[in-house]
């Protein structure tokens, strides 16, 4: 706090009391500096193959959809104020390679996914993922070479995959891949094959989180990921390497970008505030819905308090919208 407040004779008590403006709710109203609504939050959702829904054991009151309820959610979502979804794909074991070659498939399961929701609720704004760890039978978010994942050779797969989902009729693509120059070659990609109107949503800084784990339960990538992905992924100690990300992607033609995780990062979230003018998402990931709810079923603390407590955090940090597997519990706890 700058030092003339005092000086100006402005805050001593008895003079001036704090607490006078927090005693009624309509003058704590007044001084409320940030907001949660739900044109802030994204929805994340997992579609898979089968017939009917699966639960996720780490993720309580989170499925794997099917096609059907896939679009009765998004259709649910969007009469609640949720007007985008992440979609992320469950790819069958024998659908996966080496090189992630199902996510060139302009058959996928993503792509029937995003026509399923095109169709359906058609001013849903649609978010994909581009990475190929869903696909790919080791785990890893590109191809290998020497037990590596190869730049060059991943994002130039990348860009055809942003290319199947853009043409399957997504609206945003969102690199999560954290390969060097992906966001350049994506644009270049998009614009040439005529989708110059498709966001790229950077997931900028991407840190090598522990608090993945629950998500690649979820897509089944746990089981079959061999080794870290700190080779790619932001080491979790770096903040000034999270900006040299979000400047480079920024000048690389994104339009948004990201920070994951979220609650542990509220400083990177709040630096790339202050030191860029794009907008700001946070991804309140898998792990931390994870602990809220484990937390919760322990009689810990009450869920739906500490995820709003939460989401707040996020908007106080900087970040304009909140990618978070509670955005239906939110949008419901806010039209109360
Ligand atoms: C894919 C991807 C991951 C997440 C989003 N996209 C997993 C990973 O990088 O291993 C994690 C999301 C979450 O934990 O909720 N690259």
């Amino acid at each position: 706090m700058p030092r003339f407040f005092h000086a100006s004779g402005s805050g001593r008590f008895p003079h001036t009391r704090l607490r006078r403006m927090r005693r009624l709710f309509w003058s704590r109203n007044w001084m409320r500096e940030h907001h949660l609504h739900t044109d802030n939050l994204i929805l994340p959702v997992f579609v898979h193959e089968g017939k009917h829904d699966e639960d996720i054991p780490l993720m309580p009151s989170v499925k794997r959809l099917c096609l059907e309820s896939l679009v009765a959610t998004a259709q649910s979502a969007y009469d609640v104020g949720i007007h985008s979804l992440m979609l992320f794909p469950v790819v069958p074991p024998d659908a996966k390679d080496e090189k992630g070659s199902e996510a060139l498939n302009p058959d996928n399961l993503l792509c029937r996914a995003i026509q399923a929701l095109r169709q359906s609720v058609p001013s849903m704004g649609i978010i994909c993922d581009v990475a190929l760890d869903p696909y790919t039978s080791h785990g890893h978010d590109g191809i290998l070479k020497d037990d590596d994942v190869d730049n060059d050779a991943t994002v130039a797969l990348l860009a055809q995959q942003a290319l199947v989902q853009a043409k399957a009729g997504c609206d945003v693509v969102a690199p999560s891949d954290m390969m060097d120059g992906r966001v350049g070659v994506l644009r270049k990609t998009l614009d040439e094959n005529g989708f110059q109107h498709v966001l790229i949503l950077a997931y900028s800084a991407k840190y090598a989180s522990h608090l993945y784990h629950p998500f690649r339960h979820a897509i089944g990538s746990h089981k079959t990921l061999k080794g870290a992905k700190t080779t790619y992924q932001m080491d979790t100690a770096n903040l000034r390497e999270a900006l040299r990300e979000a400047l480079q992607d920024i000048d690389e033609g994104a339009d948004m970008l990201m920070v994951k995780p979220g609650t542990l990062y509220l400083d990177v979230i709040h630096a790339l505030r202050t030191h860029t003018l794009a907008p700001l998402a946070a991804y309140h990931v898998s792990g931390e819905y994870a602990m809220l709810r484990a937390a919760a079923e322990k009689g810990c603390l009450i869920y739906e308090d500490v995820l709003l407590e939460t989401l707040l955090s996020f908007r106080r940090a900087g970040a304009d919208v909140i990618i978070t597997y509670g955005a239906l519990d939110a949008a419901r706890l806010l039209s109360r």
